[in-house]
């Protein structure tokens, strides 16, 4: 299928790993001028050369935290005005006891997790606006539709975050510009080996990947029976980059293997 992309700019915020490399991989396998974001100079460096020569499109890296005002305006500056916008950022890792959590940690888990992808959205949509076509995708959490006591400084940011995507969505689409978010669930990727440690410390685990991977398997029921990759997610990410997704506005897309039971 030909995404209908190719000379397009496309951003992807937090584009060096995980599922944020994978979209990448597919924007820039389409034909599009990519600019990829992370806090990680080497990795993020190599990425870019790596899609660059296998796709034979231009790959701009940007060192920029997305969750800091300087970081955004370094990113802002490096990409003024993208067509495509995807945005990934990291919250902070799994909490373990819930009354534990200080004012402090709340206020980082809404500055990365809510404001940084308000505030990216915010710079560019009135580009996106005067030149009549945008798509914007988060790529955000199934914790948002599907709380867990371990990741609440991921779950409630995201929530607010999809609440205010749902009312912006419905504002710009007029103008051509789509917003919708995309709700991960267990992916096995690189910032999920890096929580690990952190997850196995919430249950008094072992710190030992295939302890935690059974521990979540048996406590976390997978219908499709196995734990993704981050390009079990890239092709609807890739989807929603392009004008094939014109009437698809303001939704939220679990891809979970069928963890998360409801009906929409
Ligand atoms: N993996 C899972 O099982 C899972 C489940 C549910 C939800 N999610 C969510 O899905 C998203 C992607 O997860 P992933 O597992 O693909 O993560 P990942 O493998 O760690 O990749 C995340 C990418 O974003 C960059 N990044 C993270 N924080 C950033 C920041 N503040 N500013 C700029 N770049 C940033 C990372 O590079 P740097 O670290 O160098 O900045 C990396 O390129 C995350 O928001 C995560 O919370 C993941």
């Amino acid at each position: 299928m030909d995404l209908q992309i190719k000379g397009k700019k496309a951003l992807m915020a937090g584009g060096s790993a995980g599922m944020g490399r994978a979209t990448a991989e597919r924007l820039a396998e389409a034909g599009a001028e990519l600019f990829i974001s992370a806090r990680r100079e080497e990795r993020l460096v190599q990425a870019a050369d790596e899609m660059s020569q296998k796709y034979g499109v231009t790959v701009t890296p940007i060192v920029a935290d997305s969750s800091k005002e300087d970081g955004r305006q370094a990113l802002f500056e490096a990409c003024p005005d993208p067509d495509i916008l995807a945005i990934t950022i990291k919250p902070p890792n799994p909490n373990g006891d819930f009354l534990k959590l200080t004012p402090e940690q709340w206020r980082e888990s809404i500055e990365t997790a809510l404001i940084g992808p308000i505030e990216i959205m915010r710079n560019y949509i009135p580009g996106m606006k005067t030149r009549g076509w945008g798509r914007i995708v988060n790529i955000a959490t199934f914790s948002a539709k599907n709380p867990m006591i371990w990741r609440l400084m991921s779950g409630p940011a995201r929530s607010a975050l999809i609440n205010y995507t749902a009312g912006v969505s419905r504002e710009v689409a007029q103008y051509g510009i789509t917003i919708n978010n995309l709700l991960p669930g267990m992916f096995a990727t690189e910032g999920a080996s890096e929580i690990m440690g952190t997850y196995a410390e919430a249950f008094g685990l072992e710190p030992k990947p295939e302890v935690v991977r059974e521990h979540f398997l048996a406590n976390n029921k997978i219908p499709a029976g196995f734990v993704a990759q981050a390009d079990d997610l890239a092709p609807m990410a890739a989807l929603l980059c392009s004008p094939l997704s014109r009437f698809i506005v303001g939704q939220n897309i679990v891809i979970d293997g069928g963890q998360h039971y409801s009906l929409f």
